[in-house]
């Protein structure tokens, strides 16, 4: 799916897949997916798409492109015989050739007893690997913002590339990404998936705006409270959003309607886990050495960014307001906030908070059947709490 014939791209779009990432957010769509498979209300039909030739849901399917090859014109060379190279200089009126297997009819007299069936199905699969796509593709736009010169310890893409590569390979990844996501074949995960890059971008853009104290009749407490919103809804649009709506995806793919529970436990559990998993980010700014992190520490009061800890320090010291509207611009103004940080409770307060939405991702898992899978979500929610980068 990252091929390319332009060697550049192709080596930029594998770059942060070869130093891989801890792949939370496809593990997530994995285990819901094993978790829920079998007691969706159209399971029966998914199983069938998955198992019949031209259903369009089998392993060899899913690489087919839906448009001839010739048109699709995909210079891909990882994908003999899927793909074009562009050297036909005419185009002929010709009846196209048939491509893809004939669709089936499904018969609806097979139905399957209701019940866990512990499997994960080629689509869901795929979507585990799209879901992966667009984080790496957020990271390729992410280092050019931050001017990371390091990702997980090593020199970051555009340190390596440059920042126009960067950008194009991150925007190639979400085109292949895009082209995988048409052949699932589901309009409703189409919408959810697309909608999780307008959210990345909306929350990278909320993240660089100005938290405003001043000119107002508002009361500190308020515009601390203002601050707050914009903080735990951004905290959502980057990071929980591609959790919550790749786990809903995730059931949809399986059988899931409206209707039933699985679809809104998958979103509660994945929209709360990926404000835990933030807000410990957050903490571990202010905690951890650069060694640990692979990045600089204190990362985000460099980049003007407040996070939990700060907002809660700024209870505490009120000081830490000017810090915060300056965006900590000021010589001394990064050292003074991180030292107030840690002078203030804020950097344990956020864990609480962390360990509040890990504990409610928890809870709302209890309405599934027991399995390995329920057993590996609920591990993953101390997992998040407990991890130290
Ligand atoms: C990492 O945050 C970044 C994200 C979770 C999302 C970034 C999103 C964009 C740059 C918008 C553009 C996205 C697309 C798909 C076009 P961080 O900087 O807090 O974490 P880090 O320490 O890992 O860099
Ligand atoms: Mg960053």
């Amino acid at each position: 799916m990252l091929g390319s014939g332009h060697p550049a791209l192709a080596e930029i779009t594998k770059y942060y897949f070869l130093h891989p990432s801890k792949q939370v957010r496809p593990v997530i769509v994995l285990l819901l997916s094993q978790a829920t498979n079998g007691l969706g209300s159209d399971w029966s039909k998914k199983l069938w798409e998955a198992e019949c030739e031209g259903a369009g849901g089998r392993a060899e399917e899913l690489d087919l492109p839906l448009s001839r090859p010739d048109v699709l014109n995909d210079w891909n060379p990882n994908m003999p015989g899927k793909t074009n190279i562009f050297t036909d200089t005419q185009f002929p009126l010709q009846p196209s050739t048939r491509h893809r297997p004939s669709i089936p009819l499904y018969d609806q007299q097979t139905p399957i007893t209701p019940g866990l069936h512990s499997s994960i199905l080629p689509t869901q699969l795929r979507l585990a690997q799209i879901v992966e796509m667009l984080h790496t593709a957020s990271l390729l736009h992410d280092d050019v913002i931050d001017e990371s010169a390091l990702r997980r310890g090593a020199p970051s893409a555009p340190a390596s590339y440059g920042n126009k590569l960067s950008v194009l390979g991150g925007n190639f990844v979400l085109g292949r990404a895009s082209a995988a996501l048409s052949r699932l074949g589901d309009p409703e995960v189409t919408e959810l998936i697309a909608s999780v890059i307008s959210n990345l971008v909306e929350g990278e853009i909320l993240q660089t705006k100005d938290v405003k104290l001043e000119g107002s009749s508002s009361t500190a407490g308020q515009r601390r409270q203002d601050a707050w919103n914009i903080y735990l809804h951004k905290t959502y649009l980057k990071t929980a959003s591609l959790m919550a709506k790749g786990a809903r995806s995730a059931v949809v793919l399986g059988g899931c309607r409206d209707g039933d529970v699985w679809k809104e436990m998958a979103y509660a559990y994945g929209r709360n886990i990926g404000i835990a998993f933030q807000l410990v980010d957050d903490v571990l700014d202010y905690e951890h050495a650069s060694s640990t992190l692979g990045k600089p520490a204190g990362a985000d009061l460099q980049l003007g960014l407040t996070t939990g800890p700060a907002l809660y320090a700024w209870e505490e010291y009120p000081e830490m307001g000017e810090l915060i509207e300056r965006k900590f611009e000021q010589p001394g103004d990064v050292e003074r906030a991180r030292d107030i940080v840690l002078r203030s409770s804020g950097v344990q307060r956020t864990r609480e908070l962390a360990q509040a939405y890990s504990d409610k991702a928890k809870e709302v898992l209890q309405v599934l059947p027991d399995s390995d899978a329920k057993a590996s979500l609920e591990a993953l929610t101390e997992r998040v709490i407990g991890r130290k980068s």
